[in-house]
């Protein structure tokens, strides 16, 4: 057990009464303000920080393992995510509007399952907030910048891809790569985004000089993830981000079963071994030619090495994080430091 599971995690879990999200905040205070303390951003890295680079879609990456989506939503705390070892970091969802998201509670932990329940809904300071943020960040990160975009709640439905783009024009300049968020649970309609219309006009709107990704939901059939992946291939989105939580409730403890039906999209062990279902389906049909990040259910190195065995060329990870603090970082990054990426496109030289 380390430090972490024995003393930080049980004390974080008690805090505000058990409230996850009172935990949440209280942690990303924290992460913000050893972001503006170099000498405890050296002392994080030189315990966290590991080094195991690879180019993907272009861009290069110190390590191949994320920050997911959600965590740091509005990037508060920015340069400590790379410090407690993660190689690059997606920050959002953030939408076209500042929106408060759904009523508090919003966010359970699941302990006996390691999984956790949220409907967060998008809360977020909008994306001008985000990109004043950006522009002000002292020095540079240190490691890719992913920002995830998705539909704000007043903006009706064929709206999206005004909405989008709003987003992606004001924050264009500060990403290495943009992330479309059509997989949420948690606004209504949202998943319909990924239907082949939809996506196709999204696409078509936001493919431009850097690299677009679609995450996806694991709920979705093979046959509808395949019709997905066609569009991404024709519109050359640079890649797929698989997944998004499930509102699924298969593989909950006993004792979890009620708190687990709360509303919302499940996150964690549960999800493992769908999502890595998913990343070798998107791996198999598109023949390795869609880079892919693998999310979902990443809790121990074996996880991120199996994720990377599927087919994804990156990892992500959110509910791990939670669970096993940054020690999970370091362990999965030196557990997949051997592994070759895969193929992303057939051998030029090879192929002659
Ligand atoms: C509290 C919470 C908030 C999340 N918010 C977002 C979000 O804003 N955008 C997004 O694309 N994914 C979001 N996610 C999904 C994660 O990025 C990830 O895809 C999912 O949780 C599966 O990975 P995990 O099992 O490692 O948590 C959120 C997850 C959680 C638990």
């Amino acid at each position: 057990m380390t430090v972490f599971e024995r003393a930080v995690r049980p004390w974080l879990f008690r805090l505000g009464g058990g409230d996850a999200e009172t935990a949440h905040e209280w942690t990303l205070r924290r992460l913000a303000a050893v972001s503006r303390r170099p000498a405890a951003l050296a002392a994080l890295r030189s315990r966290y920080a590991v080094a195991a680079p690879r180019t993907v879609f272009g861009v290069r990456f110190p390590n191949p393992v994320g920050l997911a989506a959600g965590m740091d939503k509005d990037g508060a705390a920015l340069p400590a995510w790379p410090a407690l070892g993660f190689g690059f970091v997606e920050v959002g969802t953030v939408t076209a509007h500042a929106q408060p998201g759904n009523p508090r509670p919003r966010l359970f932990r699941l302990p006996a399952s390691e999984a956790v329940v949220n409907r967060m809904g998008f809360n977020n300071a909008g994306a001008a907030a985000l990109a004043a943020r950006l522009a002000a960040l002292p020095r540079p990160l240190g490691v890719p910048l992913g920002i995830s975009l998705g539909k704000s709640k007043v903006t009706p439905l064929d709206e999206a891809v005004e909405d989008y783009l709003a987003s992606y024009r004001a924050l264009s300049g500060h990403g290495d790569y943009f992330a479309v968020n059509v997989s949420s649970p948690n606004t209504p309609g949202l998943r319909s985004l990924q239907d082949r219309a939809h996506l196709d006009a999204l696409l078509g709107a936001l493919v431009g000089e850097k690299p677009v990704l679609v995450k996806i939901a694991p709920d979705l059939t093979e046959a509808a993830i395949a019709e997905l992946l066609e569009v991404c291939l024709a519109r050359g989105a640079a890649g797929v981000i698989a997944t998004n939580t499930t509102l699924s409730r298969d593989g909950l403890a006993g004792v979890d079963v009620e708190r687990g039906a709360q509303a919302g999209g499940l996150s964690g062990r549960p999800l493992t071994g769908r999502a890595r279902d998913v990343v070798a389906f998107v791996h198999r049909e598109t023949g390795g030619r869609l880079p892919i990040i693998g999310v979902g259910g990443v809790l121990d190195p074996d996880d991120a090495a199996r994720m990377f065995d599927a087919g994804a060329a990156l990892v992500q990870l959110y509910t791990g994080f939670i669970y096993r603090g940054p020690a999970l970082v370091r362990a999965a990054v030196r557990a997949t430091a051997g592994s070759a990426p895969p193929s992303t496109a057939p051998d030029p030289v090879a192929g002659r």
